[in-house]
């Protein structure tokens, strides 16, 4: 069975594609199979992110009819597969949005996940992508602002009848001037299932073009990643925490197990 979730949170710069790139690379090492797509038409970042930005096919030629989905999807060292939208302007003129809903259609039953990155706001980009998707994973910033529009976005979800998995507390720091877990349980209506903390390696990664999930897999955004694609396939999560002695420790790991 194909789950198409979609990540989405109505602010922009709330970690989205941070999200989604790392989010795809967490479960192809489960053994998913997964296809990440850009649905962020007009601002698209998923390429930039994981170093496929240049490709020659892009959504926006799937969306004009020009290519297939299977001709706009690359492969990502991570082990899971990519359709970039295109950096370029001028690739905007006759893509219709309206159209995404049958080309994801056709990946039905031919991967485990398609994840979709949305684009920030509510307009129409974002409406068909929530029209696209089956599940939702809502990702706000532990911030008034953030919440009111990811809030918005709930209610959008909610008419479409699509599922909430749940909120995504990405870049907690604990700090005191931020929302708790129960502030932003009671704004939404939903429970966080994931607090992403804020880690100064995530934009070093992403200046690498790389998922900091590769880059840096003990790093705690990345363990959180990942005990995050644990729980969309039910599998129990133990993290292995990096040893702080080098091939000694690994020894005294080893021979204590
Ligand atoms: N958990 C995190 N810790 C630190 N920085 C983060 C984290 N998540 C995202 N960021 C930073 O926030 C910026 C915006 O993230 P991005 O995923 O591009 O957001 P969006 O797709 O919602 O616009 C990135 O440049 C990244 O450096
Ligand atoms: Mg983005």
């Amino acid at each position: 069975m194909t789950r198409v979730i979609g990540v989405i949170g109505g602010k922009g710069g709330i970690g989205k594609t941070t999200l989604v790139s790392n989010l795809s690379c967490a479960l192809a090492a489960l053994g998913q199979n997964v296809v990440a797509i850009d649905t962020n038409m007009t601002t698209p970042n998923l390429g930039l992110h994981l170093g496929l930005h240049l490709s020659p096919q892009s959504l926006h030629d799937v969306l004009k009819g020009r290519a297939k989905m299977h001709e706009a999807m690359y492969p990502h060292p991570g082990g899971f597969k990519v359709v970039p939208a295109s950096m370029a302007v001028d690739d905007l003129q006759g893509v219709d949005i309206g159209k995404l809903p049958a080309a994801v259609m056709t990946l039905y039953g031919k991967t485990d996940f398609v994840i979709l990155d949305c684009g920030a706001g509510l307009g129409r980009e974002a409406l068909s992508s929530i029209k696209t998707a089956d599940e939702i994973l809502l990702i706000t910033n532990p911030d008034l602002p953030s919440v009111a529009d990811a809030l918005k976005t709930v209610k959008i979800v909610e008419d479409s009848e699509k599922k909430i998995l749940g909120v995504v507390l990405n870049r907690v720091r604990g700090s005191s001037h931020e929302l708790t877990v129960e502030q932003v349980e009671k704004m939404l209506g939903y429970r966080v299932v994931s607090q992403v903390p804020d880690d100064r390696v995530v934009p070093k990664a992403i200046s690498m073009k790389v998922p900091i999930f590769l880059h840096d897999p003990h790093s705690p955004a990345a363990v959180e990643f990942n005990r995050l694609a644990h729980m969309l396939v039910g599998k129990h999560f133990a993290h292995k925490p990096r040893s702080k002695f080098g091939v000694m420790g690994m020894l005294i790991n080893w021979v204590s197990r």
